[in-house]
């Protein structure tokens, strides 16, 4: 095995470099679907101390029974030079009483689930990176395909957003929900789903 190549060169730099700190302007993230949340917007909605998930604005649901105002969010990238379209962080900003803290989304990964949760937690150790394609839709890409043997080779945009009913630290709501692997999602509740960005 040879571990000479360009994308594990390009990972390696990407993680010990990276700062993301350029903020964009704020912008509002829709659901597309053949379904009936098409059109429905997202918003942060509480899971416990200072983490929020990603829940569907009008989604009804036992911990929030009735519409929420869209949430507001920034795309944070590593530099002035850097397109909407280049990685970066999904931020949103939890508004304490006396501090404001900016917050990376991250994806809240269950072992015995292929069914990830998107949240916002404090700190970059939790943060994932993310991408908007042309079309204003939130990918993830990824620097190894391990359904391939052999020399390991980038994976392009990959949209593997559902929405489904989610349990998380008590709370139940309507979420955005990313689905591991192939799929299909084990979560009998989720629906195909993409995410669309539109600025405020
Ligand atoms: C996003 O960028 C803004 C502006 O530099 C910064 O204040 C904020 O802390 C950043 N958020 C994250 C999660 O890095
Ligand atoms: C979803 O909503 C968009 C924008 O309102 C609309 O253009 C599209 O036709 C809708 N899709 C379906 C499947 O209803
Ligand atoms: C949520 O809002 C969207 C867009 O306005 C609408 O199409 C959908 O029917 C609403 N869903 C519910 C459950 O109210
Ligand atoms: C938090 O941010 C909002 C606007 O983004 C601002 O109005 C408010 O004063 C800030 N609060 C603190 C404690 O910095």
């Amino acid at each position: 095995m040879k571990f000479s190549s360009s994308v594990y060169a390009l990972a390696l730099a990407v993680a010990v470099t990276a700062q993301y700190r350029y903020e964009s302007p704020p912008f509002n993230l829709y659901l597309l679907s053949d379904s009936d949340y098409n059109g429905s917007t997202l918003s942060a909605c509480h899971t416990g101390a200072a983490m929020e998930s990603l829940c569907v604005s009008n989604g009804s649901s036992v911990s929030k029974p009735t519409p929420i105002a869209a949430g507001v969010f920034h795309f944070n990238t590593t530099g002035p030079d850097r397109s909407l379209l280049s990685e970066g962080y999904i931020t949103y900003l939890l508004r304490g009483s006396n501090f404001n803290l900016s917050q990376p989304l991250g994806l809240s990964i269950n072992p015995i689930s292929n069914v990830a949760l998107p949240m916002f937690q404090p700190g970059e150790e939790f943060s994932q990176t993310f991408w908007f394609d042309e079309n204003g839709l939130l990918d993830i890409q990824g620097y190894i395909d391990d359904r391939v043997d052999g020399d390991p080779v980038a994976v392009g945009p990959t949209y593997r957003w559902h929405a489904c009913t989610t349990y998380y630290g008590g709370y139940v709501y309507q979420t955005l929900a990313w689905v591991l692997g192939e799929g299909p999602p084990q979560n009998p509740t989720c629906v195909k789903v993409d995410v669309k960005r539109v600025f405020v």
